[in-house]
């Protein structure tokens, strides 16, 4: 790859035209050092002409943005301290009252032009610190999903068949993962490429979701193992309080 060819590749890389990459690159390196609450409003002001933004977004110092044009923030979105957003085509889009806690990373990561790539976030989500979501694959999460600290949610995988060629030379696979609606990812899980995790489903520290996990379970361990679903604990606490009849219990079951 010659001079120019390198050049234009990182460039790519970083924002969505050379223009707008001036502009970026301008804006942020005059606010983007620029602590405490002056920092956040004046990045609140200035950011909405860099990203797509409904009211005026919470940005703290640190924050890098590559392919600001492709970021979408709904209102009351938080973005803490020394959080990166990299948002190649398809794109990034974070609900509204979501916070990205200290060191998050959104990565879509698309330099392959991948068909489903991007990272769509639903409304008040919190993701804890050092959260890293690599969405090559596209990633799609509901409304109120919770994660602890460190959690990897990684939508690709590595094509390793030939043992006679380098893993880096023979290309990715991107399925995509879906976390559906108030779902906790507590400490260190990670969840691996082509997983749904069903609606009100709890991760326990440090496990491994590699297959589907079906609404309202409670999984832990590596690989992640269903332990109990939530329904069946709580009609179960509900009836020894004597507040069902375990006729319910026997109703959920169906
Ligand atoms: C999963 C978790 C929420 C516990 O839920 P719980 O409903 O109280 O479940 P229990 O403690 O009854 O555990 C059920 C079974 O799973 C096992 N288990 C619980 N958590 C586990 C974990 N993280 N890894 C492996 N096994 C685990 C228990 O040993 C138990 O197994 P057993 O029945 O063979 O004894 C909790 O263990 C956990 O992982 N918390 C995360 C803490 C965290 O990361 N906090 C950061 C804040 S976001």
């Amino acid at each position: 790859m010659g001079m120019v060819q390198e050049l234009q590749y990182y460039l790519k890389g970083q924002s969505t035209s050379i223009p707008r990459y001036i502009v970026e690159q301008t804006v942020m390196t005059l606010l983007g050092g620029l602590p405490s609450l002056l920092g956040v409003g004046l990045r609140g002001i200035a950011y909405k002409a860099l990203l797509k933004a409904d009211g005026i977004p919470l940005i703290e110092h640190n924050v890098r943005l590559l392919s600001p044009a492709n970021i979408r923030l709904g209102e009351r979105v938080y973005i803490d301290a020394g959080c990166y957003l990299n948002a190649l085509p398809g794109g990034i889009s974070i609900g509204a009252g979501t916070s990205l806690m200290h060191g998050v990373i959104f990565h879509v990561f698309n330099y392959r032009d991948l068909p489903k790539a991007g990272i769509w976030v639903g409304k008040n989500c919190f993701f804890g610190e050092y959260t890293c979501i690599r969405g090559q694959g596209g990633v799609h999460i509901g409304d109120g999903v919770y994660t602890g600290t460190q959690v990897q949610i990684a939508a690709v995988n590595h094509v390793y068949s030939d043992p006679d060629k380098y893993i880096k030379d023979q290309g990715i696979t991107a399925e995509g993962i879906t976390i559906e609606d108030d779902v906790w990812l507590a400490s260190n899980v990670v969840v691996v490429d082509g997983v749904t995790i069903g609606k009100g489903s709890v991760v326990g520290a440090g496990a491994v979701v590699n297959k589907n996990l079906p609404p309202y379970s409670v999984a832990v361990g590596v690989p992640a193992r269903v332990v109990k679903d939530r329904r069946e604990a709580s009609a179960v606490r509900k009836a020894v309080e004597g507040q069902v009849h375990f006729g319910q219990l026997e109703d959920m079951r169906k």
